[in-house]
C-alpha cells in the first residue's frame, strides 16, 4: 500500500503548476542565490554578499543584554506584541529618523520584519497586474523580485553618479502616461545605493519630489545605509521635505543586526491603517523579543559611537578595495566611489557579459554579483556589484588582483 506521502510525490512538476495560483507563476528564484552557495566557501574571497560585518559587534553586551530581556521581561519579550509594533521602540526609531530631519510621531510607524517585508505590504497595497513601478537603474534586487511577484511592470530610470536623474524621470513619466499606463510609486535608494553605491543630491532630492509630487506619483524611499557615511551625515531625507506623498522604509539591519529582522514604515497618516491590517495578515505582529532587545540596545549601549566604528570598518575596506581597483583594473573600466554603505558598481566594456563570466572568477576564488540581477529587464549584462563589507582588506586586494586577471583574461579573448 503505497502511503498518502508517496502519493503526493508522484504529481509531476506540470501537475502542480496547474494548481498554483496565476502569481505563482511570477515567483521565480533569483539568480543570486544559487551564487551565494558557492561564494561562501571559505577559499572563496566574496564581494557577492550585502551582509553586514559584524566583528565590530560587542556580541558578549548582546548576551548579556538579551539574557536580562529573559529573565527580567520574558513574560512580555516571549509574549504576542501589537501590531502596529512596540510603543517604545516606536519612539526610538522616531529619534533616529530625526538624526535625518524626519519628524514623525511614534504612532506614524509600523514596525515590519526588516524592510523587506515593508516593501512586501507597500506592494501588496499599491500594486496591481499591469501597474508600473519606476525604480533606479540599477536597483535593489530583491525590491524588484516583490513587484515582480505582484505582476508590476518594473521601469528602470537612469541613474549617474549623484543618483537618479530627475530629467529623465520626467521623461520616463511622460512616455508611460502617453501610453496610458498606470505608475503607482517611484522606489529608491537615495543613500549609498544599493547595487551602485551612489548618494542622491540634495538639489536632486527635492527636484524628484515636486516631479512625483505633481504627476501624482508615491515616493518610496529605502533607506537602511544612511547613518552609515564616511564623511559625515547624510543628505536629509526626503521625507523630511514631503510627508505626504513621502512612504519611508527603515531598517537596524545594517546599523546594528540584521538576525533580529527588525525594520520599519512610515506612511501617510491615512495610509498607516491599512498597512497595519496588511502586516497583521502576514504576520500578526512582529516579534516582542525582537524589539525589546533592539530597543534595550539602544536604550543601554553607546549604539550612535558603534555605527561611527562601523563605518570606520566600512570605509577602510572602501579604500583598499579603490586602490586595488585603481592599481589593477584596465583603463577601459570604470567603477562608482561610494561615500557610505556597502557597493561598487562597476562597468566593464560592452563586449563582455559579466554573468558568463562569474563562473571564471569562482574559478579564480573571487565572487561578485552579475550585473543583470538588479535590472527587471534582463539588462545590465556589462556590469557588475562589489560588495567590500565582509572581507578584510587584505582578503579584498587578493580578489580584486584575482579578478583583475579573470577581466584581463576577457577582455583579451574579446579582443
Ligand atoms: C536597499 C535595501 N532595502 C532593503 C533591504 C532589506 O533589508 P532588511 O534586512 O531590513 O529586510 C536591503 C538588504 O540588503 C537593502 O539593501
Amino acid at each position: 500500500m503505497r502511503s498518502s506521502s508517496d502519493e503526493y510525490r508522484t504529481h509531476d512538476s506540470e501537475n502542480l503548476n496547474e494548481r498554483f495560483a496565476h502569481r505563482a507563476t511570477f515567483m521565480k528564484p533569483s539568480e543570486i542565490r544559487a551564487l551565494f552557495a558557492v561564494a561562501s566557501r571559505p577559499e572563496i574571497v566574496s564581494f557577492a554578499g550585502g551582509m553586514p560585518n559584524l566583528s565590530a559587534l560587542p556580541m558578549d553586551q548582546f548576551a548579556k543584554l538579551v539574557e536580562e530581556l529573559v529573565i527580567d521581561h520574558g513574560g512580555e519579550a516571549l509574549q504576542y506584541g501589537s501590531g502596529q509594533g512596540h510603543p517604545k521602540l516606536r519612539e526610538q526609531i522616531c529619534e533616529i529618523m530625526a538624526l535625518e530631519g524626519i519628524r514623525a510621531r511614534p504612532d506614524d510607524v509600523v514596525v515590519t520584519t526588516g524592510s523587506q517585508q515593508a516593501l512586501d505590504l507597500i506592494s501588496r497595497i499599491f500594486i496591481d497586474p499591469g501597474d508600473v513601478i519606476l525604480v533606479e537603474s540599477p536597483s535593489y534586487v530583491g525590491a524588484l523580485g516583490t513587484f515582480s511577484q505582484y505582476e508590476a511592470e518594473v521601469v528602470h530610470i537612469a541613474l549617474d553618479q549623484h543618483g537618479l536623474i530627475p530629467s529623465a524621470l520626467q521623461e520616463g513619466i511622460s512616455t508611460l502616461r502617453t501610453k496610458g499606463k498606470r505608475i503607482k510609486f517611484l522606489y529608491l535608494v537615495p543613500n549609498y545605493q544599493n547595487p551602485a553605491g551612489v548618494l542622491l543630491s540634495t538639489e536632486r532630492r527635492i527636484e524628484i519630489l515636486e516631479i512625483c509630487r505633481r504627476e501624482g506619483v508615491f515616493v518610496v524611499e529605502d533607506n537602511p545605509y544612511g547613518l552609515l557615511g564616511f564623511n559625515g551625515p547624510s543628505p536629509m531625507a526626503m521625507r523630511s521635505y514631503d510627508s505626504e506623498n513621502v512612504i519611508y522604509l527603515g531598517s537596524f539591519s545594517k546599523t546594528i543586526v540584521p538576525g533580529f529582522r527588525i525594520g520599519w514604515v512610515v506612511v501617510p497618516r491615512d495610509l498607516r491603517e491599512k498597512v497595519i491590517i496588511a502586516s497583521e495578515s502576514s504576520i500578526l505582529c512582529p516579534s516582542n523579543f525582537s524589539q525589546m532587545a533592539i530597543s534595550r540596545y539602544l536604550e543601554h549601549q553607546p549604539w550612535r559611537e558603534q555605527i561611527d566604528s562601523f563605518s570606520k570598518l566600512y570605509r577602510i575596506r572602501r579604500d583598499a578595495m579603490l586602490e586595488s581597483l585603481s592599481e589593477h583594473f584596465p583603463s577601459e573600466i570604470s567603477w562608482t566611489k561610494p561615500q557610505g554603505g556597502f557597493y561598487i558598481w562597476v562597468t566593464l566594456p560592452g563586449s563582455l557579459d559579466s554573468r558568463e563570466m562569474a563562473p571564471k572568477a569562482i574559478a579564480a576564488k573571487v565572487a561578485y554579483v552579475p550585473g543583470s540581477a538588479f535590472f527587471a529587464d534582463g539588462s545590465g549584462a556589462s556590469a557588475l556589484r562589489l560588495s567590500y563589507s565582509p572581507p578584510p582588506p587584505e582578503r579584498i586586494r587578493e580578489g580584486i588582483l584575482s579578478l583583475s586577471k579573470v577581466v584581463k583574461e576577457e577582455l583579451r579573448n574579446a579582443g
